[in-house]
């Protein structure tokens, strides 16, 4: 069942999304080499609490932390911990936060000093992706126009559109109906309706998009060791469009 929002929650989903933003702008100060994980995710705990609203992902069927902290070949949900960050790495941050009982959920990839221009490329090709299919979403597109933007946009790259993990409908609950596939053929799939709210989070590989999980049951990473990249924001379908719900201060509208 996917629930349809109201305007009223739509602008409360829109202040849980602010502060996960801002939470991120918040961790990307202290994201130098020599910080650990586990420091960083510290951090932003304490960040998420001093602003009255709760970490989601703290306890989420079983997962122990406030953040999920993914570096190089990690794909998602990297738990945060002894794990020093580096100089060249791409270090991707997702935050996810429950203000006044609203989800915002979003994620960056953060290149820590100089990394290798193959690296630079993926972040900026997913970051594009994320954006263009942004773009797509408005009452009466397909879910497939969202797929097809991204795998568009990286594949004559080079680049792989990881398929074990979706976007999502987000905003009473983390995850709800419907999941939002990163990869797709334009014109097929559900139809969007104003009152949708999802989240799009295209994860894009440098080589093969095939992932695996760790023992820890949650550690995704790339099957070849090769880079990946994440972006995510929190969107609504309006009456008017789209509108991203997760923006910080600091984003362009
Ligand atoms: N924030 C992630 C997402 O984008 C979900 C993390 S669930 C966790 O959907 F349990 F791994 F934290
Ligand atoms: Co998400
Ligand atoms: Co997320």
């Amino acid at each position: 069942m996917i629930t349809l929002k109201s305007r009223d929650e739509i602008e409360q989903i829109r202040l849980s999304g602010q502060l996960a933003a801002d939470t991120l702008d918040f961790a990307a100060k202290h994201l130098l080499p020599g910080v650990t994980t586990g420091r960083l995710n510290q951090l932003i705990h304490t960040f998420i609490c001093d602003h009255g609203a709760v970490p989601a992902t703290l306890g989420y069927r079983g997962y122990p932390a406030s953040s999920c902290i993914s570096i190089n070949e990690v794909v998602v949900h990297g738990i945060p911990g002894s794990r020093v960050v580096a100089e060249g790495d791409l270090v991707k941050i997702d935050v996810t936060t429950i203000l006044n009982g609203f989800y915002g959920d979003t994620a960056r990839t953060f290149c820590v000093g100089e990394v290798s221009p193959r690296a630079r490329q993926l972040a900026e090709a997913t970051e594009k992706s994320m954006y263009l299919a942004i773009a797509e979403v408005r009452s009466g597109a397909r879910l497939g126009d969202i797929g097809a933007a991204i795998q568009g946009h990286v594949e004559p790259q080079g680049f792989s559109v990881v398929r074990d993990f979706v976007g999502h409908g987000v905003g009473l609950e983390f995850h709800e109906e419907p999941s939002v596939p990163h990869y797709g053929r334009r014109g097929t799939g559900l139809r969007l309706k104003s009152g949708m709210v999802f989240t799009i989070e295209p994860m894009i590989n440098e080589g093969v998009f095939n992932v695996r999980i760790l023992k820890d049951k949650w550690t995704a990473v790339t099957t070849d060791g090769k880079l990946s990249a994440q972006f995510e924001h929190t969107v609504a379908v309006t009456p008017e469009g789209c509108e991203i719900l997760t923006l910080s201060g600091g984003e362009e509208k």
